[in-house]
């Protein structure tokens, strides 16, 4: 399950009762939702996801994009209520903020800024570099190593430079590690790769650090959770690499786990990741879950039953996860199915055409039976 670009290689619903009583200030906001929006007030009516997980010292957070709050300003709403933090989702990629190769448009970035700000939350940039999402121009931008080391230098020293005190943390490098190109070191070959050789993750990870030095950086990589050999060949690169660049005396404070699941996957071995956190642990680094979410591709149409082999998924994750004190972070990429890339992707959308139901609201914003396995695994967590 971790879902591979290269294609397949690889909770019971509580019934909740409306809850009444005294109108708290977070039930005041949540009920500001709107009407038709009984179910998000009711999970917002506790301490939310934010606040279950804060009690054992966990930071619960969740990507939001400009155009979600634009298009749901209740998501915007359940998302300054719920989360701790904000992942502007797609704001801070190159097709978003570099309009060419000399220019520099910060103005949906800006947008997520301010909407965290003002929210009092914490936000986290991704990403700097990712070849999964590059302008139109880059094509024609220089292939040769000066080039793309002074495109990197000035991306990174901008990017990084105007946001800096104000991250918590940085998505220097996402999905760096991709074993299907067979590379003795596991490297996903990619336009830094070839022109610059592995080193480019090492030059970013230390422009990072210069331009911000306050933010963490993070590795983040899909694709490390499962006991398969594909999960299993990710995370023996992922170390390797981690080891080197910390040998190397590079900046890398953390290890994103992306934890995209599958609930028809029958391979998840909570020992096998917890035995991964651990060794990731052991090199003096935090692990953080950065853009958790579950498609239920490959089960039934029966929503109920999809519902809870999600949910089922979603705790058995965070169970293991979450029983490593080095975890102390767990993001959502999206909290509802109303906004959701699995839907547009080959390997998550299910093929029967119907939408995948992997977040923790529905499309009408009310909890699902994952929105309580997530606040059931904060309750169960252990304290950090
Ligand atoms: O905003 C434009 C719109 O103007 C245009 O009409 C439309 C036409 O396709 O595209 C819109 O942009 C899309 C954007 O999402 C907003 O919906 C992009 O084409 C589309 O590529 C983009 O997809 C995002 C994808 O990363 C690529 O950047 C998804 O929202 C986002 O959820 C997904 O997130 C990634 C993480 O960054 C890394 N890990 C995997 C994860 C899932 O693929």
């Amino acid at each position: 399950m971790g879902i591979s670009r290269h294609g397949p290689r690889r909770g019971p619903l509580r019934g909740r009762g409306r809850v009444r009583g005294p109108v708290s200030r977070r039930g005041v906001l949540a009920g500001a939702v709107g009407p038709m929006l009984a179910g998000p007030a009711r999970a917002a009516q506790g301490p939310g996801l934010g606040g279950l997980a804060a009690a054992r010292g966990i930071v619960f957070g969740t990507a939001l994009t400009r155009g979600e709050a634009e298009a749901s300003p209740a998501l915007a709403r359940i998302a300054g209520a719920e989360a701790a933090l904000i992942v502007p989702g797609n704001e801070f990629k190159w097709p978003a903020h570099r309009p060419s190769a000399e220019g520099f448009d910060f103005r949906d970035a800006d947008f997520m800024m301010r909407f965290a700000e003002e929210h009092r939350k914490p936000a986290r940039g991704h990403a700097l570099v990712w070849h999964g999402a590059l302008p139109a121009w880059f094509e024609g931008a220089p292939r040769d190593a000066a080039g793309m080391r002074a495109m990197l230098e000035r991306h990174i020293r901008t990017v990084a430079g105007r946001y800096a005190g104000r991250m918590q943390s940085w998505d220097v490098v996402n999905e760096p590690v991709e074993p299907w190109y067979r590379r003795a070191d596991g490297l996903r070959e990619t336009p830094f790769l070839a022109a610059l050789g592995p080193g480019y993750i090492d030059l970013a990870f230390r422009l990072a650090h210069e331009a911000d030095p306050a933010a963490r950086l993070v590795l983040n990589e899909y694709g490390l959770e499962m006991a398969n050999e594909d999960n299993a060949a990710r995370r023996a690169a992922i170390l390797a690499l981690l080891r080197g660049m910390l040998a190397r005396g590079v900046p890398v404070h953390a290890l994103g786990i992306q934890g995209h699941l599958a609930a028809a996957a029958r391979d998840f071995d909570a020992g096998v990741l917890r035995r991964f956190i651990r060794e990731v642990a052991a090199l003096g680094l935090e692990v953080l879950v950065t853009e958790l979410d579950v498609t239920d591709r490959g089960l039934p149409p029966d929503i109920p039953a999809r519902d809870a082999a999600v949910a089922r998924m979603l705790r058995a994750f965070l169970d293991a996860a979450l029983a490593e004190p080095s975890v102390r972070m767990v993001v959502v990429w999206g909290l509802t199915d109303r906004f959701t890339w699995m839907n547009d992707s080959r390997y998550a959308r299910r093929e029967d055409g119907l939408p995948v139901r992997g977040h923790l609201l529905d499309e009408a914003l009310r909890p699902k039976p994952a929105w309580h396995a997530v606040a059931d695994a904060f309750r169960a967590a252990p304290q950090r």
